[in-house]
């Protein structure tokens, strides 16, 4: 599968994540398919992608989005219960809860459903992804990857695109062309058995790990670690107070 034969994404889990990535997706030209487990759930995802505070009006109403792209957007979204829906799509993208015995399960079902031809990608915050796809024909190796989105979907630029050995150029091309088309900032990661999350994960997992031991060990307080960061080294938000905080007085 190529990047420009890719028409139709399927995402399989519209919370958080798959609503978002629904949406941007939509807005970028592409018909997409949002399968979750009930019709319920669906009205959310549906009320979250149309009506949120980072839904499609919101953006008409901020002037973000034109009207008839938004229009536009809005008709090449759909949504089911049906896994069945998904069968003839050229992508599906994963976004459900992070448990990997879950995600192995529903791409192994997936497998079986969607055409063979089509790429596979986990928005996994950070398993790794040769694991995730393990149940799944030898042939469809070349065709998965890792696309991880940051929240919320419509405003987060950033995306990484992991590969792994198995994964054909073709389809490296084609998930990081989607992401490009979407308007995202792509950074490519290699998939790493015996790790777990990606660049911005890892990172800021490393950087909260050393500023938690600075306050054990009694050598800074959280007020002075979030202002010394936030003036020394320009971050627009520190750990411990959130986004618009205690940053805003100095
Ligand atoms: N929330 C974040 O900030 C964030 C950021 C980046 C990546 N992620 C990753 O994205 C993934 C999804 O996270 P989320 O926060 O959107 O979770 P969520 O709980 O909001 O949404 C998951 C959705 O998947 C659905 N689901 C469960 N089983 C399903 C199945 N078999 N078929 C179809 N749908 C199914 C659930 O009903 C739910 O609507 C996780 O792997 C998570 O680690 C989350």
């Amino acid at each position: 599968m190529k990047f420009e034969d890719v028409k139709k994404i399927g995402v399989l889990g519209g919370g958080v994540m798959g609503g978002g990535i629904a949406q941007v997706l939509a807005i970028a030209g592409y018909d997409v398919v949002v399968r979750d487990l009930t019709d319920e759930i669906n009205e959310q995802t549906r009320d979250a992608v149309f009506e949120s505070k980072w839904g499609m009006k919101r953006a008409v109403e901020v002037g973000k989005l034109e009207f008839d792209k938004c229009y536009e957007a809005m008709q090449r979204v759909s949504f089911t219960t049906d896994l069945n829906d998904l069968a003839d799509a050229d992508m599906v993208i994963e976004a459900v809860p992070e448990k990997l015995e879950l995600k192995q399960q529903v791409f192994a079902e997936l497998d079986e459903v969607v055409k063979p031809e089509a790429i596979f990608v986990s928005n996994t915050s950070g398993f790794v992804i040769e694991e995730i796809a393990q149940d799944v024909l030898e042939s469809r190796k070349q065709l998965f990857g890792g696309m991880h989105f940051f929240n919320p979907v419509p405003v987060m630029k950033a995306c990484e695109v992991i590969y792994t050995p198995h994964t054909s150029q073709d389809t490296i091309d084609a998930v990081r062309g989607v992401a490009e088309k979407a308007g995202k900032a792509v950074s490519m990661v290699k998939d790493m058995p015996g790790t777990y999350g990606f660049i911005v994960n890892r990172i800021y997992a490393a950087a909260r790990r050393e500023a938690d031991k600075l306050v054990e060990d009694g050598i800074a307080t959280q007020e002075d670690i979030d202002k010394a960061m936030i003036t020394g080294r320009n971050w627009p938000v520190g750990f411990y107070a959130g986004r618009g905080g205690i940053g805003k007085q100095w």
